[in-house]
């Protein structure tokens, strides 16, 4: 009896050391040891040669690349919640599936979420660049310095309702905030009722009653600038925005003019529309104190990134044995 041949499976980026020795048993894996991004040649013969591509939501996987896929390439198998990197209809046509890592964020993107919510109003990074930038300077304690705004007692307006953002609500309503959101459907009365939510059909009418705007939509073609400079203007000038979905849900050159204007008062941000380009206007915001700035981490703890690496290999395994994978990707 032959021993069953292992499916060569590439993998684009260096995977937490537990899930790239699982892979290297279960798999003929292709690491990425040092971690530089793939070039869109290595990532064309990836596709002409491997039957299982491993790509992160840094590699853009576009009908082009799709295309030049040999006839073995079977899965993608993405070390992702998002899909918004890959042309799953592209994908689809190829009879390529594709798979993702749903669930195993949620808790860790809605903490960051929540921090960047206590941040900004609260002037966090401010506040703890005094003592690192200028430790001599700070003269003390005084009733009117660094005040920021209450946190307890406002209205979020959560968009985007899915996983991540009805993890947002549970914190934010620990928080002492009223739970207002946009979905494009109501979510389960129990859920609404467990929160105490509002449920805003139109989006435009919550956006001009709500103090914190929380972006939790996915990216799609349907959210591409989801929160535009018409509905940046719906805001109050004491409203703060936070992104911790995608950067191009916001349209970031409106955001910045709503922020140099003072037509809102602050944003956090964890994503931007080029990325990892920042736009140097948000980074002198954020010197001013207007945004507090984060490199995509909102996901980034150890536990998390090891069980997307599970439910990336449960995927293949799955697949490789006959099975639907779990987190099957629908066009
Ligand atoms: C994802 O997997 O979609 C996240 O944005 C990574 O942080």
């Amino acid at each position: 009896m032959t021993a069953k041949k292992k499916p060569k499976v590439y993998i684009t980026r260096k995977l937490p050391d537990a899930v790239e020795t699982r892979m290297r048993e279960l798999f003929d894996a292709e690491l990425n040891i040092d971690d530089a991004p793939r070039s869109v040649p290595e990532l064309v013969a990836a596709v002409r040669t491997a039957d299982v591509l491993v790509p992160t939501v840094t590699d853009r996987i576009d009908a082009a690349l799709i295309d030049q896929a040999g006839p073995q390439m079977k899965l993608i198998a993405s070390f992702s919640n998002g899909t918004d990197h890959i042309d799953v209809e592209a994908a689809a046509r190829r009879g390529i599936t594709v798979t993702n890592t749903p669930n195993v964020l949620t808790e860790d993107t809605a903490d960051m979420t929540m921090a960047l919510i206590l941040a900004v109003p609260r002037r966090l990074g401010e506040g703890a660049r005094v003592l690192t930038d200028n430790p001599g300077e700070w003269a003390g304690w005084s009733p009117t310095w660094m005040l920021g705004r209450r946190i307890h007692g406002k209205r979020i307006g959560i968009v985007g309702m899915g996983r991540i953002g009805t993890a947002v609500a549970r914190r934010a309503k620990a928080f002492g905030l009223s739970i207002h959101y946009h979905n494009r459907k109501r979510v389960n009365p129990a859920v609404e009722d467990e929160l105490e939510a509002t449920y805003w059909e139109s989006l435009d009418q919550m956006l001009a009653r709500v103090d914190i705007v929380s972006v939790n939509c996915p990216s799609t073609p349907a959210t591409f600038h989801l929160i535009s400079a018409r509905r940046l203007a719906l805001l109050q000038p004491t409203a703060y925005l936070v992104n911790t979905a995608r950067g191009d849900v916001v349209d970031e050159a409106a955001l910045i003019k709503a922020l140099r204007e003072g037509r809102i008062a602050g944003a956090g941000l964890d994503v931007f529309e080029n990325e990892p380009a920042v736009n140097p206007k948000l980074v002198k915001l954020a010197n001013d104190g207007k945004v507090v700035l984060l490199p995509h981490m909102s996901s980034a703890t150890i536990e998390g990134r090891i069980d997307m690496g599970d439910k990336v290999i449960i995927n293949i395994r799955a697949f490789i044995d006959g099975h639907r994978p779990p987190n099957r990707v629908l066009p």
